[in-house]
């Protein structure tokens, strides 16, 4: 499909990198590559670079990378084949237009070009027509702003039942490209209608920002179908499988490290608005696990904001089930009665919102003041089962350090014996282990050596691999010491040490390998996986070289850069992100130590010093972040 490989090919070997970059940067020659000031990212130094040998450039600050191809698409943000265009123009090749049309030709492109010419369409009928003013009357009542409309591409369907269906007739499209893009129905007798009328018009795009499907909500009081109108299912539409807003709001999640989650598509509009730009929607659809692995890509936590009403609740502790379940952390913040995050947002700010997000909670906090309310607290046997109904979402979690940590806030919220609620867990694991569902280790599958480190049992098969539920950290450092030379060992054992791993097997692994690198001055992963000392940990080791590297993005890319050891780039940023989870989490202990405190009448001598705590801990998060930034190393 698309422009021949052959072409592609001409134009790239026609095109220098370092020429096209310097007409937005402003680029310096060290050693074999070029450095500038990243265009991606605000910056002082440059830790931009491009190598003319690879064709490459790299940002070793925002990790932005690619090709020449992909600096256009960046910069112009344009689509590959313009990009080609450009570049092609540029280097005057000429592209036939044959080819140019056949760019369009998959069927896939045609439902992608029937939503844009049907995208366009209904702006234009929003801002551009006397039928739309209505519309436009209804978005900026409801507080969008006119960059706001166009940024998120608002749109107003016409009442007509043939309005777009003629507009593509005119535009040279096939309407059953309209109809499978599902833009359109037929009738019986064969004739087709606009499946959007009368309605403002929400453009749903893929996480790479291409627009997939619409969702037409409800504008006047005489139209009685749904609140919200959405596209069926086409073949480049799932909508379980994506997140709304998210090509719009992955940077600022990634770099914020969590995720808001809201359900509507207003509620994400308008926090944007309001400048939270770390936010998704589900928008129509319960929370899917493929959404939460999508999330998982950008963001290690999550943060459920949902209705304050009582649907909005139990889809919130579905959704903190799944989340668990995925390893992300989840927290909820909870509205006030009768607001949504857009009405919230809208009448008391973005500070305030972000307020709300500082205070939210854990899910047993919000499970346990769900179960209250349902009255279950006021009796024994209500009590009773209130745990246990804790206890059975806490099993979901699959780390076990995580679960503990939490049995220990359960136990003393409820003044019960830590053994009492492990003993609780261990029956719920083990009837869930029965059913034969839960991927993760329990007290059978590890055990304790004489030592005292915790090595795991045999394994029945991958999805029972511990690795599975070490943190993304744990899991690049450890395959780090088991992939690198010596500099990369000796800079982690440097930085390193092991109660700063969290997951108790990698904790042990990390400590084997450790004195296996006293003794003998290296790790050979092939060496080890034969070696008998370390035939329980085979099947991790195994696990971990064939994986790839999880905390930083574009590795790939990095390969290209001989010059700087890319394991070496790899084991900072593995080292950053381990760090700052464990300050996170010891922030997280002394903020509910500051709660708790205050709960009890607030003394403020001890408020004082959680403060100062929080604040040296906050100190410590940045300092972090000067002391491993990629750059200086
Ligand atoms: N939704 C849907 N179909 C419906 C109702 C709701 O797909 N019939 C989805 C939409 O994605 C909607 C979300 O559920 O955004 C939340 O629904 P709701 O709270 O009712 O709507 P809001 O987004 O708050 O819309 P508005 O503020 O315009 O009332
Ligand atoms: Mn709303």
């Amino acid at each position: 499909m698309k422009i021949p490989e052959e072409k592609i090919e001409e134009v790239r070997t026609a095109t220098d990198i370092v020429d096209v970059i310097s007409a937005y940067v402003r680029l310096k020659r060290r050693g074999k590559s070029y450095v500038g000031l990243c265009p991606f990212h605000k910056e002082k130094t440059p830790s931009f670079h491009v190598t003319p040998e690879k064709q490459m450039f790299y940002c070793f600050g925002c990790h932005e990378g690619g090709n020449v191809f992909s600096f256009v698409m960046k910069t112009e943000k344009v689509s590959f084949i313009e990009a080609v265009r450009t570049l092609a123009n540029r280097a005057g090749i000429e592209l036939p237009v044959t080819e140019m049309a056949q760019t369009a030709d998959t069927q896939n492109e045609q439902l992608f070009r029937a939503n844009m010419i049907a995208a366009r369409f209904y702006f234009e009928s929003l801002t551009q027509t006397p039928e739309g003013e209505y519309a436009l009357e209804y978005f900026r009542s409801r507080g969008f702003t006119d960059e706001t409309i166009r940024k998120f591409g608002l749109g107003y369907a016409p009442r007509g039942w043939q309005a777009l269906i003629n507009h593509a007739a005119a535009n040279g499209l096939d309407i059953e490209y309209l109809e499978k893009a599902g833009l359109a129905g037929k009738r019986d007798d064969g004739s087709s209608y606009d499946r959007f009328r009368g309605r403002v018009i929400f453009p749903i795009l893929s996480t790479t920002g291409r627009i997939v499907a619409f969702a037409g909500r409800q504008l006047y009081e005489d139209d009685t179908l749904a609140k919200y109108i959405n596209t069926p299912e086409t073949p480049i539409y799932q909508k379980g499988k994506l997140l709304y807003g998210l090509s719009m709001t992955r940077d600022a999640i990634r770099k914020q490290e969590y995720a808001i989650l809201v359900e509507g598509y207003t509620d994400l509009i308008s926090m944007y608005q309001a400048g939270i730009h770390n936010v998704v929607a589900t928008s129509g659809t319960a929370l899917t696990e493929d959404q939460i692995r999508l999330l998982g890509r950008y963001a290690s936590a999550v943060v459920i904001v949902y209705d304050a009403d009582s649907a909005g609740s139990a889809a919130a502790l579905r959704g903190v089930e799944l989340i668990l379940e995925k390893g992300l952390d989840v927290k909820i913040a909870q509205l006030p009665d009768g607001d949504d995050p857009d009405s919230f947002v809208r009448n008391k700010g973005k500070e305030a919102f972000l307020d709300l997000v500082d205070e939210s909670i854990s899910f047993i906090d919000f499970k346990a003041s769900e179960l209250q309310k349902q009255g279950l607290f006021s009796t024994p046997e209500g009590q009773a089962r209130a745990v246990r109904s804790i206890i059975e979402t806490l099993a979901k979690i699959p780390d076990e350090l995580k679960r503990n940590f939490y049995i220990k806030a359960i136990a003393e919220r409820y003044d019960l014996y830590d053994s009492t609620l492990h003993r609780e867990l261990d029956s719920v694991t083990r009837k869930s282990r029965q059913v034969g569902s839960r991927p993760q280790i329990t007290d059978r599958e590890e055990r304790v050596t004489d030592a005292g480190t915790v090595v795991p049992g045999d394994q029945k098969d991958s999805s029972q691999n511990p690795a599975e539920s070490f943190s993304s950290a744990e899991r690049d450092i450890l395959k780090l010491l088991l992939e690198s030379d010596r500099d990369v060992l000796e800079f982690i054992f440097s930085q390193v040490t092991s109660d700063e791993l969290q997951h108790p097997v990698a904790r042990s692994l990390f400590e084997l390998l450790l004195d296996h690198y006293r003794k003998t001055g290296s790790v050979n992963a092939d060496v080890l996986i034969n070696d008998d000392n370390f035939s329980e940990y085979s099947s991790i080791v195994t696990q971990l070289i064939s994986e790839r590297y999880e905390v930083s993005e574009r590795w790939e890319i990095l390969r290209g850069f001989e010059e700087f050891s890319v394991n070496m780039q790899l084991s900072i940023d593995a080292v950053r992100t381990l760090k700052k989870w464990n300050i996170r989490e010891r922030i997280e202990s002394v903020r509910k130590n500051i709660r708790e405190v205050e709960r009890q009448g607030g003394d403020p001598e001890s408020v004082g010093m959680l403060a100062r705590d929080l604040q040296i801990l906050q100190q410590e998060l940045k300092l972090l972040d000067q002391h491993y930034s990629s750059t200086n190393k």
